[in-house]
């Protein structure tokens, strides 16, 4: 018997969605155990998020500062029955789906702690990892945090799948704030529907099946990427670079926050203010010059480009 752990959060429902198109192969198969383990913040975040509670959020999430969970009990699914199970601690799964949404070009806060945990140590030790990120649309920087974090844990990461909002980089500046804010994901005419589409979704049932092969092929340790050749990732390339100026900004602008008080303090507060003018004059002036200059120098730097391309595809590949 094959055996699969897939450790989700999601606040809107959009990564558990995602998550269970992929799985759904597999759920069928019973040589393959399928085990989920939700993850549970003690303090649940709001959802429409309320303005300034929305950026509270963001130096903790850069900083992967740890918040406090709920004990998680682990459920075994097929698509005929589930059971609660209380063995968590067991470490023998043969592959971890681990899905996590990105907040702040960071994991999310909730993920990031229980990759913290000492609950985390023992499952994920010598344990083959498929991340599987649903976001906007700016993935890079938390992959790269995600990838040490794993280190830390010894797991080995086998495989990514990336999905995003289907309004693409530029529109979802705009629609996918608005999706968190407002709770809507189309709250004005003008601007097109925020989140993954549908079709995206019920296609990474392509995934599974792949898995499920794979799975079944032999009962080896998994290795090596089973997703090439899938399209399980997309790389803008013309993102690469603007990733690293908005962690920087956020890394300055998280120890600022964090030393001017706690969460919900006044000097927060006040700080946020700030913040947040801040970066609404970022978002109308430096960023779209920023995608200007990038545009017109981009032909000069093709070749490192297309070797941080490649970087950032690994293990899967686009
Ligand atoms: C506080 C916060 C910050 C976010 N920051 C990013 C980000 O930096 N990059 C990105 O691609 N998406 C970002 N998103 C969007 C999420 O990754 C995700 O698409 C959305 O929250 C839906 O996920 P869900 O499955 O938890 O509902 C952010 C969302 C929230 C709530």
């Amino acid at each position: 018997m094959r055996k699969i752990l897939v450790v989700s959060y999601s606040q809107t429902g959009q990564l558990t969605k995602v998550v269970d198109s992929i799985i759904e192969p597999i759920l069928n198969d019973e040589h393959i155990q399928v085990d989920s383990l939700t993850i549970k913040p003690k303090v649940k975040y709001p959802f429409p998020w309320p303005f300034f509670k929305f950026f509270q959020v963001m130096p903790e999430s850069v900083y992967m500062k740890k918040v406090e969970l709920d004990a998680s009990t682990l459920v075994t699914r097929s698509t005929k029955n589930t059971t609660n199970r209380t063995d968590i601690e067991n470490n023998d799964y043969d592959l971890i789906i681990l899905s996590y949404q990105v907040w702040f070009l960071s994991p999310s806060l909730p993920i990031s702690s229980f990759l913290q945990s000492d609950q985390a140590k023992k499952l994920f030790h010598n344990t083959p990892v498929m991340t599987v990120i649903g976001c906007r649309g700016m993935w890079l920087t938390a992959q790269e945090k995600m990838k040490s974090l794993l280190t830390n844990l010894q797991a080995n990461l086998v495989d990514n799948i990336v999905l995003t909002d289907e309004c693409g980089a530029g529109f979802s500046f705009l629609a996918t704030p608005l999706w968190m804010l407002t709770g809507k994901k189309k709250p004005l005419s003008w601007v097109p529907p925020a989140g993954i589409s549908d079709q995206e979704i019920t296609q990474a049932q392509r995934f599974g099946e792949a898995l499920n092969q794979r799975l079944l092929k032999d009962s080896n340790i998994i290795e090596t990427p089973v997703m090439k050749g899938l399209g399980a990732v997309k790389i803008n390339e013309k993102l690469i670079f603007s990733e690293k100026i908005g962690h920087r900004s956020f890394k300055i602008w998280g120890k600022i926050l964090m030393l001017l008080g706690p969460q919900n303090s006044f000097r927060r507060y006040t700080g946020l203010f700030f913040y947040s003018m801040f970066l609404l004059a970022l978002i109308v002036t430096i960023v779209p010059i920023t995608a200007l200059v990038i545009k017109l120098i981009t032909p000069l730097f093709k070749k490192k480009i297309a070797r941080q391309k490649a970087y950032y595809a690994q293990p899967s590949g686009e």
